[in-house]
């Protein structure tokens, strides 16, 4: 049975499996699929970490990775994602794909008999996630029991952290402007695997409650990708959510600053803390490399 990874749901019983394969692959460089295994990459949207971490990702695991713009291929002008997933499914043995909709992302994996990831899409980010709990695994040697702040937009990587805080058992404190919340069915899945790791979720409007002890301060863009008609109208709406020192003096002395990136600097997030001690963002970026093999090496094995 092919795996996919459409959802950091879909890694509800072994994301923390995921993580420690993903350090034990960055430590140990010499292990590789024992035959090739090519990765086919569409990418709707403009991608620099996601688009270079997944080709590395299958360099260092022995396999190759191809860069599909639907520009560049019939998915773009008219063929269905269904005849494209029959047929990427038989010339490839694994999918990314970065898209406008979680429905095509769905469509796409639905009609693949091969394992199909997703890079991002308005819905969730997954592959971030791992990357993300990976980094505060190494800076703070435990996941469970640690608290996240996430100041801003409740927007696709926000989705995907709840979810990825309610498996692994971190407390999760999201501040957010009314109507940009996270997705009431993600919240409701996400209350659910509370039930078992026990942690807290907290939805609020003022930023120092959601970052008060806070371990991990997150932030993301305040425009996503596709939302870039809606600039001036959201910088003003969040305009009180930057994560700047003002604010980190609320979180743990010994807090983690972590962002996805591309970030705004000087919009959700300040040079100083962006560029401070307690920023892991590069190190975050740079694990995208480790997280994605542990998924692919997981999927495919
Ligand atoms: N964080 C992230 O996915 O970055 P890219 O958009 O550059 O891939
Ligand atoms: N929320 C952002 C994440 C970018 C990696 C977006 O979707 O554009």
């Amino acid at each position: 049975m092919k795996r996919d990874i459409l959802s950091v749901y879909d890694m509800k019983d072994d994301l923390e499996d995921i993580i420690d394969l993903s350090v034990k692959l960055k430590k140990d460089r010499s292990i590789k699929f024992s035959e090739k295994k090519i990765l086919g990459m569409i990418f709707e949207k403009p991608s620099t970490r996601t688009r270079i971490s997944l080709e590395v990702a299958m360099k260092q695991l022995n396999g190759h990775a191809i860069y599909l713009s639907p520009k560049d291929m019939h998915l773009g002008d008219g063929e269905t994602i269904s005849d494209t997933a029959k047929v990427m499914s038989r010339l490839l043995d694994i999918i990314s794909y970065r898209s406008y909709s979680h429905d095509n992302v769905v469509e796409l994996a639905k009609n693949s008999s091969i394992p199909v990831l997703n890079a991002l899409d308005n819905k969730e980010h997954p592959m971030q996630i791992v990357a993300d709990f990976m980094t505060v695994y190494e800076k703070k040697h435990r996941l469970n029991g640690l608290k996240l702040a996430y100041i801003g937009d409740g927007n696709n990587v926000t989705n995907s952290l709840l979810l990825g805080a309610s498996i692994v058992g971190m407390d999760i404190s999201i501040a957010c402007p009314e109507n940009h919340e996270p997705d009431r069915d993600i919240i409701y899945k996400a209350r659910d695997l509370s039930l078992k790791t026990g942690n807290k979720i907290e939805i609020v409007r003022d930023p120092r409650t959601a970052i008060d002890s806070a371990d991990v301060v997150y932030t993301d863009v305040w425009v996503s990708m596709g939302e870039e008609s809606e600039r001036a109208e959201r910088e003003k709406l969040f305009k009180d959510y930057q994560i700047n020192s003002e604010l980190t003096d609320y979180a743990d002395k010994d807090y983690i600053f972590l962002h996805c990136l591309p970030a705004h600097r000087g919009l959700e997030v300040t040079d100083e803390i962006i560029d401070g001690i307690h920023s892991a963002v590069f190190d975050e970026a740079e694990n995208r490399i480790y997280s994605e093999k542990g998924v692919i090496y997981k999927v495919l094995s």
